[in-house]
């Protein structure tokens, strides 16, 4: 029996772009799955798929228990969909946009007036849901366009990164809504570029990349892939990094990762805490000098980087800027262009 969101062989292509390659997907009822990927990697492709407003070239979909090529009208009853870009009626106000929604999934009046106030409540916008749209900021919008994914509770819902330019208040807020909303037994399927939003949310993640699933699991089953904790050094001195790096990897259960700017070096490890001690006795003994040191455990971004061999561009939200400098090290010290990449598949 497959999930409220089933997928086979989903392939779509653009021109030359293939923006699906292949894709499938099972996701179980009340269950939330976090599609995963970089800027590109297709994921609205795969929603606009499931939601009926692009024809695949091949492959087919299950929503809610509707052949979603066959029966695309019945399909679209039982979905709601936040898309990437709000779609909010720019001339009329926050209320009258809900109540719009309200009526046309046939609420009568007075429910659709009702349902406005408690969504412009909860999204924070009851102060401003008497103006037109066209004055709400970016996060305004969209968290207009996610309150009208919710006027009415359809059994499956689709979000495509739906925390995208809101702010952290916003976004604590807005997970807080799904997660009511799956307690209430909704399945979701969301995509996000934020690691730290899968990992919170979903059930079950999916990583794609370039079309096609590349992992899937839930987030500990991808942390567990990478190999463990990882222990992160700050370096006192720039000089001393890549001694730092050939003495680290003797204690590493893979290559280490530097990244130049901070002088930071993170390697994976198992040994926890008693291996931490023994790495700053050795670091200590050879003269090498740290600013931090600590043990922390894989990131999602470790197992974008481990699948891919790159880091999850375009998450820039996720770290601060220029950390996508991160490097293995090849290439900024000639002599150590010898690691290879070991993708986990
Ligand atoms: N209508 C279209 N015409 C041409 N190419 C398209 C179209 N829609 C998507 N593509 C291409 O398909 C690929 C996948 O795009 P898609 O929008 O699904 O990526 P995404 O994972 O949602 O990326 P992002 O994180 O930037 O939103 C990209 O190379 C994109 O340029
Ligand atoms: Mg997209």
């Amino acid at each position: 029996m497959p999930g409220a969101i089933y997928a086979e062989g989903l392939v779509k292509t653009f021109g030359t772009v293939r923006a699906l390659d292949g894709v499938d997907l099972d996701v179980p009822e009340g269950t939330v799955l976090g599609l995963l990927g970089p800027n590109g990697a297709g994921k609205t492709t795969a929603v606009r798929v499931l939601t009926t407003l692009l024809q695949p070239d091949s492959g087919s979909a299950v929503v809610a228990g509707i052949d979603v090529l066959r029966h695309p009208n019945e399909v679209r009853r039982s979905i709601g969909l936040s898309g990437q870009f709000a779609a909010v009626d720019e001339y009329l106000t926050g209320r009258e946009n809900l109540q719009m929604v309200g009526q046309l999934y046939q609420l009568s009046a007075r429910d659709a007036k009702a349902r406005a106030r408690t969504l412009l409540d909860r999204f924070h916008l009851s102060d401003a849901g008497d103006r037109t749209a066209r004055t709400y900021s970016g996060g305004m919008r969209r968290r207009l366009d996610l309150a009208a994914a919710l006027v009415v509770s359809p059994p499956v819902m689709f979000m495509d990164e739906p925390t995208t330019g809101l702010d952290p208040r916003n976004r604590q807020e807005l997970w807080g809504v799904i997660e009511d909303l799956v307690s209430g037994g909704t399945t979701l399927l969301l995509t996000t570029q934020y690691l730290e939003e899968a990992d919170r949310l979903a059930h079950d993640i999916a990583v794609v990349d370039h079309g096609t699933v590349i992992a899937r699991g839930t987030s500990d089953q991808l942390k567990a892939q990478t190999g463990g904790e990882r222990v992160e050094v700050v370096l006192h001195d720039r000089e001393q990094i890549s001694t730092a790096r050939e003495l680290l990897r003797q204690f590493g259960r893979g290559e280490a990762q530097v990244e130049q700017h901070t002088r930071k070096i993170t390697i994976p490890v198992t040994g926890g805490a008693k291996l931490l001690a023994e790495i700053i006795r050795e670091l200590d003994s050879r003269g090498l000098e740290i600013d931090d040191i600590g043990l922390r455990r894989p990131t999602l971004d470790d197992v974008f980087l481990s699948l891919t061999g790159h880091a999850a561009e375009g998450a820039d939200g996720d770290r601060p800027a220029g950390a996508s400098a991160t490097s293995t090290g090849e290439g900024d010290e000639g002599a150590e262009g010898d690691d290879e990449k070991e993708p986990v598949k």
